[in-house]
């Protein structure tokens, strides 16, 4: 087979290799659930973890998964199952990629959801540029919401066609278009924001608690969630990333100094939204503990009515923020959809792309509804949208990531990893795999384990 290029298109570049993990990696989870889980789970404390497992778990384990993509070519099933009759490790490691065309699935249905609360505030400050009335009591404006399965409905189809569309053109024209200019765009604008909430005089305190740890706030689920949300913000352990290595050009290109920079982008854009929000907050007297999932949309449009301009600001905010969704979702659809390609023929992309979006839509119905009519339904002590992210993202990833960790650490040779780390030190490539051996499984297995049995 030829291992220079796959049936579903190349990155042209190096960079774009980077923009467009770095276009997964950053979205909703570094600007919507970040800082609502550092406002829900102890600050400082949380952050802390977080960062930790960011280093010493996820970085590896994004190498780990690009590296597999680039040696495999394919959709992440059918790597493995390469794998498995090129090195005869057992079949049943393919069951990573089954796992993780389910969670990328279960993930999508609720991402597209919240994604279309972005689109919804865009819609209300366009509205507003041109004369409508402003958003006065944000509680409000986002109860309001909540409570209109009609409204959340039609945003939630309008943001998954939107995802449809690139993914159903291919890589190279869907994927590259929606990054080159509009991440660099949100960065700015999360700079911008960050200066404001200098202005507010309220710096200190949000960088209070977002860095000062209070250790008496850590405990089992604490670090459950900031192992989780370490995956999902990198888009690690459903093989998302190893999609999109399949499609990373060999010559010259360096997996860890790559993996590098995405992990370090998207760091830095979760902080810095930290840093955006928290001023804020504290500014217009909110508690900055127990937010909830409904915080920048219930704190940043108090700022916006307060700063000049806020009504632009607004809606480039909202707008660049559902742009950053759609570079995350196309990721999310993509596992399954190249794997139905390979299944189907390339000529079936665009009906491949749509049928699985189709499913994410109608499970993300269900938590739709569980915002509203079913509210009071219960599973696991959770309502049904936080259902979802449990399992998908707290579970299913972290269990992802874990299981990769041990394929490549154990069941694949030396030859293989050295080819496709080629430039890196022979220390540092010992330190990596002792990481995937021996450190990120039970670290995973551990907290998993403490959080789930007590
Ligand atoms: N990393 C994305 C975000 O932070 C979400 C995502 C998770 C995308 C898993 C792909 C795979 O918004």
């Amino acid at each position: 087979m030829d291992k220079t290029s796959s049936i579903h298109g190349m990155w042209s570049s190096r960079l774009m290799f980077i923009l467009a993990a770095t276009g997964s990696a950053v979205g909703l989870g570094n600007i919507w659930r970040f800082p609502y889980m550092t406002s829900d789970n102890g600050g400082g404390a949380f952050v802390v973890v977080y960062l930790c497992c960011i280093a010493f778990v996820g970085l590896p384990i994004l190498i780990a998964e690009i590296l597999l993509g680039r040696h495999g070519r394919v959709s992440p099933v059918n790597t493995l199952r390469n794998l498995a009759r090129e090195t005869g490790m057992h079949r049943a490691w393919v069951g990573i990629g089954w796992m993780g065309i389910v969670a990328g699935i279960l993930i999508l249905s609720f991402y597209s959801v919240v994604a279309g609360w972005t689109l919804h505030y865009s819609w209300l400050y366009l509205k507003q540029l041109f004369g409508g009335a402003g958003i006065v009591d944000p509680g409000a404006t986002f109860q309001a919401l909540l409570a209109s399965p009609l409204e959340l409905t039609a945003w939630h189809a309008l943001f998954m066609v939107l995802t449809v569309g690139v993914v159903a053109l291919g890589v190279e024209k869907g994927l590259e278009r929606a990054v080159r200019f509009l991440m660099p765009a949100l960065f700015l604008m999360l700079l911008a924001l960050v200066a404001y909430g200098y202005t507010t005089g309220h710096m200190a305190e949000a960088a209070a608690f977002l860095f000062r740890p209070d250790w008496s706030k850590i405990n089992a689920d604490v670090f459950m969630r900031a192992m989780g949300q370490a995956f999902f913000t990198l888009s690690l352990g459903m093989c998302t990333m190893m999609t999109y290595g399949a499609y990373l050009p060999k010559e010259g290109v360096s997996i860890p100094r790559t993996g590098l920079a995405v992990a370090l982008t998207d760091t830095t854009v979760a902080l810095l939204a930290g840093l955006a929000i928290f001023p804020v907050v504290i500014a217009f007297g909110i508690d900055p503990a127990g937010g909830g999932p409904g915080l920048i949309f219930t704190s940043l449009p108090l700022a916006f009515e307060a700063m000049p301009f806020g009504i632009l600001y607004g809606l480039l905010f909202f707008g660049l923020l559902a742009v950053a969704a759609w570079t995350s979702s196309i990721s999310l659809l993509e596992p399954a959809t190249a794997f139905m390609v390979e299944k189907y023929g390339v000529r079936n992309r665009k009906r491949a792309a749509i049928v699985i979006a189709l499913l994410c839509w109608l499970i993300g119905l269900l938590s739709v509804l569980s915002l509203n009519l079913w509210s009071e339904v219960r599973i696991l002590d959770r309502d049904i949208m936080t259902f979802i992210e449990f399992i998908a993202n707290d579970l299913m990833l972290p269990l992802g990531g874990m299981l990769i960790a041990l394929c490549v650490g154990w069941a694949l040779n030396r030859t293989i990893l050295r080819d496709q780390l080629s430039d890196l030190p022979e220390g540092l490539f010992l330190a990596w795999r002792w990481l995937m051996r021996v450190v990120a499984p039970r670290l995973v297995l551990a907290v998993l384990v403490r959080a789930l049995v007590g």
